[in-house]
């Protein structure tokens, strides 16, 4: 079998040298526009007092159901986009005053390569059609009306289909950037499957479909699909099924797009479907939990720590396993722990079992091993995530190396949540010295693809209020 899975992942691993040689600058001038918006497609308003999900966050992380409380189709779109991709909070810059917007999904770089287009099939008051989410104003801007849930590979009244711009990342971190794609991809992922679960419905995903015939069904050119999620909420309306296009034309996200052929020939390898199927269900709950804080508040929220507060407090055992259980297990990856500061445990390099390996102040070493950024140090855990990604592919073809960082992501999006349920904060880390990582946790097999911190946040002064266009 032909791996152009591993001859990229080889080629974008980060070394010392590597990172000295490499003379890239960020070319801020062509900064690609975080927003894609479909110009001249009519707008829907989503609708600004819609109720919030009635479900606690531990509980929807554990595949719980909140009760469905939206009053027609318009007002379940809106609670479940602004708990799962809306903007939440901006950012001021003090040197300029330049203010940037931050939304309830993660992102490596605030780069945002996700976009939520969705299909729509008899929800109660809301027109049949094909949609794109416009996060800058909270709007849904209407491709095109009908049926258009058929064809997508996955039968429900909604579908989503989450596709990626590359360019986005790749202006940034170049070639390493398509495996950001992929976990933002999971990351969105989860935070669309949480949000759903949370307004009271489960979700089924599929990563396997035509590329080319579901980017010719969204008429999308830049963007590259990758993900379709399924909510089966419930269908009041009638169906129209005859479909006319209403189109928009895409905005144009910078002067110059460079190309980078890695990135390219990656995902163009994934493109072939010769494995098995990957298809996902979120699983429904046994439990309900007290003090249990509303998924509303906790996803919206939820923020990324600039840095963590080293040497001040600790997280609980407890709270560690909570993490370790919202992270979940079996799929292609496992999370190992650098423990820094857990009450009852030693410091030391765990296994996610918390099987102890190495014991000894692992605080430089993390940090260290991710870049040498301070806040791996200065948490109280952070986790080098491990992929089989020989598994991953032998079961999926070349297309099995976007599941394996779709999974991290996904569980870095548990992780998020599961932290700020119970007080403190996380971040997402793309940014580690693979090889070292491998031979530190003597690793005889897998690769490294995904760190994330947990801990206490230092207070970020430049945080403010939601601002939309
Ligand atoms: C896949 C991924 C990789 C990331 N890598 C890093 C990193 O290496 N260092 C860092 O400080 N933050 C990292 N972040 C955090 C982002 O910078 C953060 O999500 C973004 O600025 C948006 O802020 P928010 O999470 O508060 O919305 C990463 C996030 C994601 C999703």
């Amino acid at each position: 079998m032909s791996a152009v899975w591993r001859r990229y992942h080889e080629a974008t691993k980060h070394t010392v040298e590597r990172l000295r040689r490499s003379r890239h600058f960020l070319d801020w001038a062509n900064m690609p526009d975080p927003f894609r918006h479909y110009e001249g497609a009519p707008v829907v308003d989503l609708p600004a007092d819609a109720p919030a999900p009635l479900c606690g966050a531990l509980e929807a992380l554990r595949g719980g159901l909140g009760r469905p409380n939206a009053r027609d189709g318009a007002e379940f779109l809106s609670q479940l986009l602004f708990h799962t991709a809306a903007i939440s909070a901006t950012r001021v810059v003090a040197a300029t005053g330049h203010r940037y917007a931050l939304r309830v999904n993660p992102s490596s770089g605030n780069l945002h390569p996700t976009e939520f287009h969705f299909a729509t099939r008899g929800l109660k008051g809301w027109p049949d059609g094909l949609y794109h989410y416009r996060p800058s104003s909270h709007m849904a801007e209407q491709r095109a009306t009908g049926d258009w849930v058929s064809g997508l590979g996955l039968e429900a009244p909604l579908v989503f289909v989450l596709t990626t711009i590359a360019w986005r990342e790749a202006w940034k971190y170049q070639s390493r950037a398509y495996r950001y794609c992929c976990h933002d991809m999971g990351h969105a992922w989860e935070a669309l499957n949480l949000a759903a679960r949370a307004c009271g419905y489960g979700t089924r995903a599929r990563g396997d479909f035509r590329d080319d015939e579901l980017s010719r069904m969204l008429g999308v050119t830049d963007e590259w699909a990758m993900l379709v999620v399924a909510v089966d909420c419930e269908a009041k309306g009638t169906a129209i099924r005859e479909r006319r296009w209403t189109g928009g034309t895409p905005n144009r996200l910078s002067e110059e797009i460079v190309p980078y052929p890695l990135i390219e020939e990656v995902h163009e390898a994934g493109r072939e479907l010769t494995g098995e199927r990957w298809e996902q269900r979120a699983g429904a709950a046994e439990h309900s939990y007290k003090d249990d804080e509303p998924f509303a508040v906790v996803a919206r929220r939820r923020r990324s720590a600039l840095d963590f507060r080293g040497g001040e407090r600790s997280i609980t055992l407890e709270q560690l396993r909570t993490l370790l259980e919202a992270a979940g297990r079996g799929g292609f990856v496992d999370p190992w722990a650098y423990v820094h500061r857990v009450e009852g445990m030693e410091p030391g390099l765990y296994r996610s079992n918390l099987e102890l390996v190495r014991r000894e102040d692992q605080r430089v070493v993390a940090a260290g091993l991710s870049l040498g950024q301070d806040l791996a140090g200065n948490s109280c855990v952070t986790f080098s995530m491990i992929a089989d990604l020989e598994r991953a592919t032998a079961l999926h073809g070349e297309r099995g190396y976007r599941y394996a960082h779709f999974e991290a992501g996904a569980i870095g999006q548990r992780l998020y949540i599961a932290a700020e349920a119970m007080g403190f904060q996380s971040t997402g880390i793309g940014a580690f010295y693979d090889d070292a990582v491998h031979r530190y946790l003597e690793l005889e097999q897998g690769q490294v693809i995904y760190h994330f911190a947990c801990g206490y946040a230092v207070k970020d002064e430049r945080l403010g209020p939601v601002d939309h266009d």
